[in-house]
């Protein structure tokens, strides 16, 4: 049995969907503890390309058990649109359970999300317009409308008319949008009760029932490491906590009860919207990758920037999240290229810096120092096992594996499933160690690691 988190090392995107869709064949269940629609998880299987944005990317197992946690954000028409689009192509989403904690993103949020980003001008976040930041604002606020008020509907009509109210003043006078119709909107929304009410429950409450009996229980995590809303590059982040540690406080669970955490990142770097990205790559090679990855956005079709690997917010990443082991996706978009750079370290001011600087205006400044490897110069699509990769294919995952300081426990290179080398089975194999062979702890130290990447 174990209870495994998958988060993103990086700015989103990094394949969290293939990966979870992976391991969700040896998971009983599978959560989605935080974010909303802004999440595009791209799951390939065969012929058949599913794009999931709230629904679990365990969803394709017939007999595995997804829950929607209580720390997302639920668009209800996506959603229904999701379930649709499922049932159309006979998967059957009997098994989807939603937390009657989650928040409801209600249409002001979508009008003020994407007014507020007009209104920003060059100072703009680049949303996906989706309306996460308003629906999370409102949560903190204390004005949020949750799923157990959307399906009870006594409260919803009372508490809808005020809100709605509410935020007709702020549309009209600060973003001059036309007032919404109160009734219309709570009857479209009754709408969607209706269709949700068979899938609510309490998803805490389930989670704790399945660690107990022991379920192997999979935590997906949306968006990515520096995206986070704390300890992404603020303020150009989502409005939740993709990092491991939201896993707990979305799914409701403690965090005894989590067994590892796997990172997933690209053999380079992404990111859509807007903010500092240092190691991104104007030009050529930026276009190159970005036309090899098919780097545009699941959710909102927008071009990707592309960029090298940095291994400076890998290192940030395996910190925050407290990472076991990496997953590196996409390593076989970099197969045609002659030579390969990663950054090591940063120069800010004239001062290198191997740390991820957490004022966000120093990380403006940071100019990556490369170290260059050789590329190999060949396909890797087909290669299924450590020993089919060219030598300098391998020696590029070892040189990460160092820089970050964790064992890489799978690659893939490619969206199918198949595409995929397991070097270490993450949930059935033995955690990183924390001991030595004779029993003394290891002491993880930065920069002080020679164990192979490969082995615990
Ligand atoms: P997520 O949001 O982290 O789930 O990632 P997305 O699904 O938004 O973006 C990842 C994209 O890369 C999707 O289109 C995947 O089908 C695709 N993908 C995943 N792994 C690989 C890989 O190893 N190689 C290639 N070429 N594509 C991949
Ligand atoms: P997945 O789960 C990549 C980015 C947006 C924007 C910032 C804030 O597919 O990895 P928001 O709409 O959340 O308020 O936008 O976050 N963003 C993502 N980037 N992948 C995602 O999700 C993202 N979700 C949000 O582009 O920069
Ligand atoms: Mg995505």
């Amino acid at each position: 049995m174990a209870n495994v988190i998958v988060i993103g090392a990086q700015w989103g995107d990094e394949g969290k969907g293939k990966i979870t869709d992976l391991l969700s064949k040896s998971a009983d269940i599978v959560v989605r503890y935080q974010g909303g629609v802004n999440a595009g998880h791209t799951v390939v299987v065969q012929d058949q390309t599913f794009k999931l944005h709230l629904i679990p990317s365990g969803i394709l197992y017939e007999d595995t058990e997804c829950i929607i946690g209580s720390g997302t954000v639920i668009d209800p028409q996506v959603l229904i649109e999701e379930l649709d689009q499922l049932a159309a192509l006979n998967i059957s989403t009997e098994n989807l359970m939603i937390s009657q904690m989650a928040h409801v993103t209600m249409p002001y949020h979508r009008l003020i999300d994407q007014a507020s980003e007009q209104k920003r001008g060059k100072r703009k976040i680049g949303t996906t317009g989706r309306g996460i930041g308003p629906t999370y604002a409102d949560k903190s606020e204390r004005t949020g409308v949750r799923i157990i008020d959307l399906v009870n509907a006594n409260n919803l009509h009372e508490q809808l008319e005020w809100t709605i109210n509410y935020k007709n003043v702020i549309l009209e006078k600060l973003y001059d949008i036309p007032p919404l119709d109160p009734h219309e909107v709570i009857q479209e929304y009754m709408g969607y009760a209706e269709r949700l009410r068979p899938h609510v429950v309490d998803s805490s409450l389930k989670i704790y029932e399945g660690i107990k009996k022991k379920r192997n229980i999979l935590f997906e995590g949306a968006q990515g490491t520096l995206l986070d809303l704390d300890h992404g590059t603020y303020p150009y982040v989502t409005s939740s906590n993709p990092v491991a540690g939201g896993a707990c406080i979305g799914a409701g669970i403690g965090p005894t009860m989590i067994d590892r955490v796997i990172g997933v990142a690209k053999a380079y770097t992404t990111r859509v919207g807007e903010g500092p990205f240092p190691t991104e790559l104007d030009g050529d090679l930026g276009e190159q990758l970005c036309d090899r990855g098919s780097e545009f956005g699941t959710t909102t079709g927008r071009r990707r920037r592309c960029g090298w690997f940095d291994a400076v917010i890998g290192r940030y990443a395996v910190r925050i999240n407290g990472m076991d082991c990496l997953a590196i996706t996409k390593l076989d978009v970099l197969d045609t290229l002659a030579e390969i750079k990663v950054c090591v370290a940063y120069n800010i001011d004239g001062v290198h810096c191997e740390e991820f600087p957490s004022s966000s205006l120093r990380f403006a400044r940071c100019e990556p120092i490369y170290e260059t490897l050789p590329g190999w110069r060949q396909s890797t699509a087909q290669c299924r096992s450590l020993e089919d990769l060219p030598k300098a294919a391998l020696d590029y995952l070892k040189f990460l594996a160092e820089l970050m300081e964790v064992p890489i426990a799978i690659v893939s290179l490619g969206a199918s499933r198949d595409q995929t080398i397991i070097v270490e089975d993450p949930i059935h194999g033995p955690k990183r160690a924390l001991l030595d062979a004779n029993g003394a702890p290891v002491n993880h130290q930065p920069h002080d690691s020679p164990h192979s990447p490969f082995a615990n």
